[in-house]
């Protein structure tokens, strides 16, 4: 029984041996100088480093007297290994046939390398970054290499040898992360983002169509604040800025939506502001209340942020200057009777505020765009249709008389071709 196990070592080696007769140099694996890598389970080759290829050696364990492989195999400087194991890592010494050391090898195992997983999200407009890991552990020396080209649109023939179009590295920042960054990206194009698992027993590649548009996912909103309105207990006044990660821009806005909840109470009341602050009219009095917000591309590109860390405030528990009778009433109300017999509570008629006014202002500018935008197409197409009733009006050569055209006052009479010069 035993020896079908030494048999079939037989055959392995001799299978080995053809394969890899052909080869003389040590190949030059990538990572620790002197670590060469295998599989378990599969065949291994070492090659004794420092020997010229075919100088006979023999080989041992290191600290293990026990010959593996003698100079008189056949197999020059290399050692076959027919199945490797765990127990078969470690270090292995050569010698030449004069006793001298020929060298030391290391021996380690792991598996190939499988297709990454990936992910991409952008936090702006122009940029964004791809993560990825393993999607096997495969215990040796691994690297990744990243690259992105940006993807032909389906019938743009004309784009197919364009340069343009990549593939161009995608920057590992800091180097060795295992992260990439691909800045100054075109919101509406299509990339396709490589990433190639490398390692000693080779590459796996992991390919992602991403666009901007789809993977936009803005940072929270930053400096969130929430103060009282003095005077007013039922109300609760909060500010934010922008992410610092999203520069402004007149294309690229965010839209907000807010959240509020007096304390102890579980559930969030939420809002669309439209600016860049909201008043909040049906506060508990009294109560400390959470308040959070979340921003999201103006055009709904993308996801909504995360929410802000929450801030606190409680209402102004100052006594009301012109409402006294209601605001002595609305001040006993119970925790949970926000007033809901009257859905529509007024929006707060304070002072107009101007910032309020100024935040529409992108929305504004927007609308105002479009109209120009309108305006101007229309402008275009009677201009178009002026120029063809002109050329069609206009006189066809010099012989004809001159028939004054309806464009004929605009033009100083000795431009006319059939002018006479004066
Ligand atoms: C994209 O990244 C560059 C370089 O970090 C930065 O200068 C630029 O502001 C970023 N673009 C946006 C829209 O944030
Ligand atoms: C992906 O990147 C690897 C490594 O740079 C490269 O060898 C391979 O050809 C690329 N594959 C595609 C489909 O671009």
């Amino acid at each position: 029984m035993s020896s079908s196990c030494p048999g079939l070592s037989r055959v392995l080696v001799a299978v080995a041996i053809a394969l890899v007769s052909a080869s003389s140099l040590c190949p030059q694996a990538w990572g620790p100088p002197g670590v060469q890598y295998g599989q378990p389970g599969r065949p291994m080759t070492l090659c004794c480093p420092g020997v010229t290829a075919g100088v006979p050696v023999s080989w041992f364990r290191d600290g293990e007297p026990r010959l593996l492989q003698g100079p008189s195999s056949g197999l020059g400087h290399e050692l076959i290994l027919a199945q490797v194991d765990s127990i078969d890592e470690g270090t292995y010494i050569c010698r030449t046939l004069d006793g001298a050391l020929g060298g030391m090898v290391t021996l380690q195992l792991g598996y190939p390398p499988t297709r990454p997983t990936v992910s991409c999200q952008a936090a702006d407009y122009e940029n964004f970054s791809c993560t990825w890991s393993p999607s096997q552990v495969s215990g040796l020396p691994t690297r990744y290499l990243t690259s992105y080209r940006k993807k032909m649109v389906p019938g743009a023939d004309d784009q197919r040898m364009s340069p343009s179009t990549g593939p161009w590295p995608c920057p590992q920042d800091p180097p060795g992360a295992a992260r990439c960054v691909v800045h100054g990206a075109e919101f509406w194009s299509q990339y396709r983002i490589n990433v190639t698992e490398v390692n000693p027993l080779g590459a796996s590649t992991r390919l992602l169509d991403v666009r901007l548009q789809n993977i936009l996912r803005p940072d929270p909103p930053q400096g969130l604040q929430v103060e009282p309105v003095p005077g007013y207990p039922r109300r609760l006044r909060a500010s934010w800025t922008y992410p610092t990660s999203w520069p402004r821009q007149p294309h690229f806005l965010l839209k907000f939506r807010l959240q509020y909840r007096p304390a102890q109470h579980p559930a969030w009341s939420m809002v669309e502001p439209a600016g860049l602050e909201e008043v909040i009219t049906d506060a508990v009095a009294g109560l400390p209340h959470a308040v959070r917000v979340s921003a999201r591309d103006f055009l709904d590109a993308g996801t909504w942020s995360a929410w802000s860390p929450e801030a606190w405030g409680t209402p102004s528990s100052e006594p009301l200057l012109e409402e006294t009778p209601a605001g002595a009433q609305s001040q006993t109300q119970p925790e949970d009777e926000p007033q809901e017999d009257s859905p529509a509570p007024p929006r707060p008629s304070l002072q107009p505020d101007p910032r309020r006014l100024d935040h529409r202002d992108p929305l504004e500018q927007v609308a105002v765009l479009s109209s120009l935008g309108i305006f101007s197409f229309l402008g275009l197409v009677v201009g178009a249709l002026a120029l063809g009733l002109w050329l069609r009006l206009r006189p066809g050569g010099k012989d004809e008389p001159q028939k004054p055209g309806f464009l004929a006052p605009m033009l100083p009479v000795d431009k006319f071709p059939g002018a006479p010069n004066l």
